[in-house]
C-alpha cells in the first residue's frame, strides 16, 4: 500500500512536471516571431486605448457602451504581450524596441506589467458605471502605467 501510494506519487510528479514544462520555455521557437507577436499585442493594445483616450479628451463623442467594450478588450488584450518577453523573444533587439534592461530587471518589469495589468481591470470596473467622471481618473492612471514602463524599457 505504502509502495502504491509512493508510485502514485512519483507519477503524480512526474505528470505535474511535464504540464510545467511548456509554461517555463516559451510558446515561441523564433525570436522574430516573438517580437512581431508582442508588437502586434502592443498596436491592438494603442488602438483600443487610442479609442478611449479619444472619448477621454472629448475628441469623440463619448458613448458609454463603446467605452465598455474598448475596456473590456483592453483587459484582454493586457495579458497579451507578456508571454512574448521570455524564451525566443528574450533580448531580441532585431526589430525590436525592447530594452536589455527588461531582462537585466525582470521583476520590476513585471510589476510594471503587473500595475498596468490592475489598472486596467479598475478601468473596465469604471467604466461599468457609463459616467465619463468615474472613468477619466481611471483613464489617466491607466495611461501612466504605460508611461512607466516605456520609460526604462521601450527605446523611443
Ligand atoms: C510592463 C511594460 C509595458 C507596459 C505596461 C506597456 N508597454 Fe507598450 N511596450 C513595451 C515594450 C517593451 C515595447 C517594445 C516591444 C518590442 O518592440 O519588442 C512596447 C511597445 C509598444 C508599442 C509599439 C508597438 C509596435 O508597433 O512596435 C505601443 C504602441 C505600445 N507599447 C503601447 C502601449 C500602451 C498604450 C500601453 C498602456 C495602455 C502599454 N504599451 C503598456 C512595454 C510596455
Amino acid at each position: 500500500m505504502r509502495l502504491i501510494t509512493t508510485l502514485t506519487a512519483a507519477a503524480l510528479t512526474i505528470g505535474l512536471a511535464t504540464f510545467a514544462a511548456p509554461a517555463l520555455s516559451s510558446a515561441f521557437t523564433k525570436a522574430e516571431d516573438a517580437v512581431e507577436y508582442r508588437q502586434g499585442a502592443f498596436k491592438l493594445i494603442r488602438e483600443n486605448f487610442g479609442y478611449m483616450s479619444g472619448m477621454v479628451r472629448g475628441e469623440i463623442d463619448f458613448d458609454a457602451d463603446q467605452f465598455k467594450q474598448r475596456s473590456k478588450a483592453l483587459v484582454h488584450l493586457s495579458n497579451i504581450p507578456f508571454d512574448a518577453f521570455t524564451g525566443a523573444g528574450e533580448n531580441a533587439t532585431n526589430n525590436s524596441d525592447a530594452l536589455p534592461a527588461i531582462w537585466q530587471n525582470w521583476s520590476d518589469f513585471e510589476s510594471k506589467r503587473d500595475a498596468f495589468q490592475s489598472a486596467a481591470v479598475e478601468l473596465a470596473e469604471a467604466a461599468e458605471s457609463g459616467n465619463i467622471r468615474d472613468i477619466r481618473p481611471k483613464f489617466m492612471a491607466t495611461a501612466r502605467t504605460c508611461q512607466q514602463c516605456h520609460e526604462g524599457y521601450r527605446a523611443d
